[in-house]
């Protein structure tokens, strides 16, 4: 067997056993994406606009790896070449204007593209009638206040179903996170500045929410739970919940 020949077949068998590797790693890392916290379990309008932009950011980088890829073993397996210099320098340009300009600038138009009104449907833009939720994050607890209904919950939200709710977010000590990924986007807490995101959720349920910025030792357990309900539901625990005291009595007054 030629040198040529041997190398070949060791490149093929490399080449072979990368492609596998990647596979089982792709595999594996995607059956991380489910569960409770996952964005690609969208439970509402918002979080699937969240869960496609995803999808496609990931098809579109898998295909720009793949044609890199493919572009990279092509020039490894090629013999020199006879190119005249002044044609060296087109092909050299026509690299930087496809690769280096076209190819970023259509990817960032097209992400702006999809992902602008994505952003923009999270955003409480008209108020009118719609419900308003604030909440304030502190070490290491959220703080829930229903404004038109004076009643204030820790780590606990209630929701009606296929509503779409606005919630205030702010700060009362360091920069915390507001997340639940299945129902939208992710939004930080401030101090000294309210944050607005517009959450819904498609389905009744128990949605986890999580503190997604280090806030000190307790972020990880900064956690809690979003329930939505049926309108009846809904309903049934607003009246239970304004019959019961309010589980923090004038927190908002001390803290103000
Ligand atoms: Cu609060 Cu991390």
């Amino acid at each position: 067997m030629s040198n040529r020949k041997r190398r070949e077949l060791k490149e093929n068998s490399c080449i072979k056993r990368l492609a596998e590797v990647s596979i089982i790693a792709m595999v594996l890392s995607l059956t991380g994406c489910s569960g409770p916290l996952s964005t690609l379990e969208p439970s509402g309008p918002h979080a699937q606009g969240v869960a496609w932009l995803w999808w496609g950011m990931f098809w579109f980088a898998t295909i720009v790896l793949i044609g890199m890829t493919w572009l990279w073993w092509r020039a490894m397996r090629r013999d020199g070449t006879n190119t005249a210099p002044e044609d060296l320098q087109k092909k050299q340009n026509s690299w930087v204007l496809w690769g280096g300009i076209a190819l970023p600038t259509g990817a960032i138009t097209l992400l702006l593209a999809f992902g602008i009104p994505i952003g923009h449907r999270m955003l409480p833009l008209d108020t009118d009638g719609v419900m308003t939720i604030e909440i304030e994050a502190r070490q290491w607890y959220w703080q829930v206040y229903y404004p038109d209904l004076d009643i204030t919950l820790i780590d606990e939200i209630h929701i009606p179903v296929d509503t779409p709710v606005n919630f205030q977010i702010s700060s009362q000590d360091v920069i915390h996170s507001f997340w639940v990924p299945r129902l939208g986007g992710k939004v930080d807490a401030i101090p000294g500045r309210t944050n607005q995101l517009r959450l819904q959720a498609s389905e009744t349920g128990s949605f986890q929410g999580q503190c997604a910025e280090y806030c000190g030792v307790a972020h990880t357990y900064m956690d809690f739970i979003v329930h939505a309900h049926s309108a009846e539901d809904y309903a049934a625990w607003q009246e239970q919940a304004t019959d019961e005291p309010r589980i923090i009595d004038n927190s908002r007054e001390q803290s103000e």
